[in-house]
């Protein structure tokens, strides 16, 4: 399904009845990600998936995407499908990003929030450095190699090793992403701000999920955030990495039916 939102054309999945929940993927997939949540989940919630701007099939514009940008929007997107209740928003990785901007702009409009492989805090002085130097390899080499080097860090070396066709669809999702996606993606992350002093704040249902085998965003980071979330329930996948959704979707969506049927 399409809808215009902020003058650009937005692709983005519904399913189901109930309470509204958000999936925001990461950086640079697409809402094809969800494809095992929007299948296990969308009996007991509505399942709404958008692909962010310029992923997928959402038309891409050119410049910065910052996290406000894509959580401004998730919101026009809520809005447009006529949504005035409660949300539960779901952010992987970036999509967690966005979330923390979306709840430091639209707090009244969640009920519960789902991080997952993500973190609070803004990028390193070494992690900017670094996407500097994919945004200049983004230009003088195209996406191609940019996505051949971050393929194997998205998985845990089981999945590596025994499910080359999720790795080989998670290759086609990346690929399909444009190089204004990846280059407003890489600008707006790096140029995100700090949310850890978000975190004594949120009085929502917040449950966090990460795989033990994360090596883009270890569980450290999941420790850290659950400490300071009150009421925080933090739930660990074993033998999964960054697309612990993928990798173990139905462990994942266990967890998830659970929260969703407890706190709503
Ligand atoms: C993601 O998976 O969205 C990104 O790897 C996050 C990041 O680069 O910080």
């Amino acid at each position: 399904m399409k809808l215009q939102i902020h003058q650009i054309s937005l692709a983005y999945d519904d399913a189901g009845h109930g309470t509204p929940v958000l999936f925001i993927h990461g950086y640079p997939l697409n809402r094809h990600i969800w494809q095992p949540q929007l299948e296990g989940l969308s009996g007991i919630a509505r399942i709404i998936a958008p692909d962010l701007r310029g992923h997928g099939e959402s038309q891409a514009t050119s410049g910065e995407y910052s996290m406000e940008l894509l959580a401004d929007d998730c919101a026009a997107l809520l809005d447009s499908l006529s949504i005035t209740q409660k949300v539960i928003l779901c952010g992987l990785s970036m999509g967690g990003y966005v979330t923390f901007a979306f709840l430091r702009k639209y707090a009244s409009r969640l009920g519960g929030l789902i991080l997952t492989a993500t973190r609070a805090a803004a990028d390193s002085e070494a992690a900017k450095a670094n996407r500097n130097n994919v945004l200049v390899q983004a230009q003088t080499e195209g996406a191609e190699k940019i996505v051949e080097d971050m393929l194997p860090k998205m998985f845990s070396p089981q999945t590596l090793s025994t499910n080359p066709a999720l790795v080989d669809k998670v290759r086609r999702i990346m690929q399909s992403t444009s190089l204004d996606g990846i280059q407003g993606d890489l600008m707006g992350m790096k140029n995100r701000p700090d949310s850890t002093p978000l975190l004594s704040q949120i009085n929502i249902p917040t449950l966090l999920v990460f795989g033990a085998e994360d090596q883009i965003i270890p569980v450290d980071e999941a420790q850290a955030m659950h400490s300071s979330i009150a009421g925080s329930r933090l739930e660990i996948i074993a033998s999964a990495g960054h697309l612990l959704n993928l990798e173990q979707p139905q462990k994942f969506n266990i967890i998830l039916d659970r929260f969703l049927r407890e706190n709503f």
